[in-house]
């Protein structure tokens, strides 16, 4: 195999990570030498990023949005919890931060580098955060809640309005990881942004379902000062502060952040999530025709219970699928997710189980 060469989507039903929007691509080699960690030297990028974050904003219910595309995810949720700490310490001394046991392993590397206690809680039956356990959770020294808008593992929204109330009474912030279902839930019912329950900062990647280039996550506070309170000084900059984790930051991953979001927000969006909403019932149903256990997918990722030895003859066919932590197979309809794609892998299951 050649060695430059991208291996193409065609059999990824594992990854968060998608075939970019052609805008979103030639964005990205345009403003590949830029750097929107120095606005002041860089200002295109730069603007490209403010016009990013606001319509991030309009995504996720807040008119004023404080924020910045950040290097993905884990970037986003290790920044809302040094936020959550650096603005709780005039009132805690030991801080930790409490989430459902379904968040997302940067959680982990957040406590760690922050020197911060995780105290993950366990989840109901239905795989979403259980409230009262997250209550039990929280003390004096809670800095953050977190509540999870679309999990990893099965794609459930935690009861966000719930996870805010517990945390504004204990004088906590909450932070909500919408890094996956930022761009599905705007369609759905659920309560889960800004708009719905005091929220006071947010993740939502636009290099997952937002159809951008890597690296394109994005952080969001209500409050000027969420973002002020992880600034430091930048001497030799032409600007004087910097909130980011990362210095040197990739012009690509704004650019194309702000190129997708210009053309997909919000019809595109919408008629994506359409699709893969139908593509998962449909193939969640297949699965159970075939006798299957499947968990009911609330948005597009579909877990079902497939032996090892089948899950490994699947992975031996070149697909590629990952497994839940309770060992289930778990597939995510992505934008470059077919229903052809998921019928060939039907047909293999059929042959190898
Ligand atoms: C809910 C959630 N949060 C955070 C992340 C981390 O994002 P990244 O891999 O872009 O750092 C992921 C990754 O899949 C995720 O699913």
């Amino acid at each position: 195999m050649q060695r430059s060469v991208p291996q193409t989507f065609d059999r990824v039903l594992s990854s968060m990570c998608t075939d970019p929007h052609p805008a979103a691509r030639a964005a990205a080699e345009r403003f590949l030498a830029t750097n929107p960690g120095d606005p002041a030297t860089y200002e295109e990028v730069a603007e490209l990023e403010a016009d990013a974050v606001e319509t991030l904003g309009k995504i996720t219910g807040l008119a004023d949005p404080h924020g910045y595309i950040t290097s993905g995810g884990t970037e986003a949720n290790v920044q809302a919890v040094r936020a959550a700490r650096n603005r709780s310490r005039d009132r805690v001394s030991d801080p930790n931060i409490v989430a459902p046991e379904s968040a997302h392993f940067s959680f982990n590397k957040a406590a760690d580098v922050l020197d911060v206690e995780l105290r993950l809680v366990p989840t109901d039956e239905t795989h979403r955060a259980d409230v009262d356990a997250v209550r039990a959770a929280v003390d004096d020294e809670t800095v953050l809640v977190v509540g999870v808008a679309g999990t990893t593992e099965f794609g459930r929204v935690d009861p966000i309005p719930e996870l805010a109330a517990i945390a504004h009474d204990a004088g906590a912030f909450c932070h909500v990881d919408a890094a996956w279902g930022g761009f599905l839930l705007p369609f759905t019912d659920h309560a889960w942004n800004f708009a719905h329950a005091p929220v006071d900062s947010l993740t939502i990647d636009p290099h997952k379902c937002g159809q951008a280039c890597i690296p394109a996550g994005g952080l969001l506070f209500r409050d000027r000062n969420g973002l002020d309170s992880l600034a430091v000084e930048t001497p030799y900059l032409e600007s004087t502060s910097q909130a980011t984790l990362t210095g040197t930051r990739s012009g690509a991953g704004v650019a194309s952040a702000a190129a997708a979001l210009d053309e997909l927000w919000p019809d595109g969006y919408r008629h994506e999530y359409d699709r893969v909403s139908d593509l998962a019932s449909w193939f969640a149903g297949e699965l159970r025709t075939r006798g299957f256990d499947v968990v009911d997918p609330e948005l597009p990722l579909v877990a079902a219970d497939v032996s090892e030895s089948t899950f490994q003859a699947l992975r031996d066919h070149e697909w590629r699928i990952s497994r839940t932590d309770s060992d289930l197979l778990r597939v995510v309809c992505m934008p470059h997710v077919t229903r052809d794609t998921l019928s060939a892998f039907l047909a293999d299951l059929d042959a190898v189980r």
